[in-house]
């Protein structure tokens, strides 16, 4: 009988504690098996979130929340390895929640409606990570939030917040390719220089060495059209205090005060947006689930023809998981934070 390494939360992290090691227990149990309408998938990679976070923290969220002593959950790309369901067979390439473990099983009858359903990859491109990036999630979450959103125009000017993060680099580049003037804010002068350099941002702005709202009114001023926030706190209000004229501000994720109750204050300069008739909307990416293909399509077009760069930052190894995700918080990734379980097939 073979062996299912999975990651299993131990503890709750405190509110300004980092993510790490000591959070989970890496555990082996047997490969499961199927019952009737149910296959299983062996992992080949698993995708990360700040979101994940609060999955596991113990404040209030709008996920559900994971047990002490439950596998990790997460979404992977993987392989069917057995079936008994015939819609799905051995060697057919899925993205599931597939949690942080080498073998899951899927039970299509019984999908979760708080996670993303069971999604074929009927036209694989390598590496497989790439379905959980670029032409995945990741990418999913930058495209919709920049053209349904942020109504992005050419010509705009956009300024993206953690730029050299997994979405806000695909959204740097879109934004890039649709025509905008575009601006990173990130942190450090090597993330600064790889989102101008190696991802096509006009400039970029280092939070954690210059003020950003110096910064901006230099580089923009006659004010931002559009903003793509990851991040919150201090850099949004910011940006809000410098838009331009019917500005769209979309908030994607707020890192920066997500699981601080002590930061979690609302931002000053939201009057701005009577004074500009500005825009500011959260969005939410499962609510474009039925839209994916039309992102991966055009995503894919993009890579295929040079003009997006596949800007994924890669673990190796079912047992750097806590690690991985923990990078997130310590701004450790350049790129979409991904981690190979298994080599991909053939
Ligand atoms: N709306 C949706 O449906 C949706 C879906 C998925 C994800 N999200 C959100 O989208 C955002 C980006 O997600 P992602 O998966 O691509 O993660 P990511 O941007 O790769 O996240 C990590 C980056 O955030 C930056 N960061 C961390 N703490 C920060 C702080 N205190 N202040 C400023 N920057 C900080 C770090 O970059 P630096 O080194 O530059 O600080 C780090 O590399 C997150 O807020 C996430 O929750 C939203």
């Amino acid at each position: 009988m073979g062996v299912n390494r999975q990651w299993r939360l131990a503890r709750h992290p405190e509110p300004t504690e980092d993510i790490g090691f000591e959070h989970f227990e890496l555990v082996e149990s047997p490969i499961p098996t199927p019952d009737a309408g149910e296959f299983v998938v062996q992992t080949l990679a698993l995708g990360t979130s700040p979101a994940q976070r609060s999955y596991i923290s113990k404040s209030l969220s709008m996920h559900d929340k994971i047990a002490i002593g439950d596998v990790m959950r997460g979404r992977g790309v993987g392989v069917v390895t057995e079936s008994r369901n015939s819609n799905y067979q051995t060697g057919e390439i899925v993205i599931s929640s597939t949690g942080w473990q080498d073998f899951s099983i899927q039970a299509p009858a019984l999908q979760n409606p708080n996670v993303l359903s069971i999604q074929k990859v009927v036209a694989p491109i390598f590496p497989l990570t790439m379905t959980l990036g670029i032409l995945g999630a990741a990418g999913a979450t930058a495209y919709f939030g920049l053209f349904d959103v942020g109504c992005l125009q050419a010509g705009d000017t956009v300024v993206v917040s953690a730029a050299a993060g997994g979405i806000g680099s695909v959204a740097g580049q879109i934004a890039r390719i649709a025509g905008c003037r575009v601006i990173g804010i990130a942190g450090g002068p090597e993330k600064c220089q790889w989102i101008t350099e190696g991802l096509g941002y006009d400039c970029a702005i280092d939070y954690k060495s210059e003020s950003v709202g110096e910064r901006l009114d230099e580089l923009c001023p006659s004010g931002v059209d559009v903003f793509f926030d990851n991040v919150g706190g201090e850099i949004l209000d910011s940006v809000l205090g410098r838009l331009a004229l019917n500005a769209r501000v979309v908030i994607c994720g707020f890192i920066a005060t997500d699981y601080r109750e002590d930061l979690n204050q609302g931002p000053r300069n939201y009057k701005n947006l009577v004074r500009k008739r500005a825009r500011m909307e959260g969005f939410f990416i499962f609510d474009y689930r039925h839209r994916f293909q039309e992102a991966e399509g055009r995503l894919r077009n993009w890579y295929e023809d040079g003009l997006l760069l596949n800007c994924e930052d890669v673990d190796d190894g079912l047992e750097q998981m806590p690690g991985t995700l923990g990078s997130l918080f310590t701004g450790g990734n350049k790129g979409i934070k991904l981690c190979r379980v298994s080599p991909d097939p053939g």
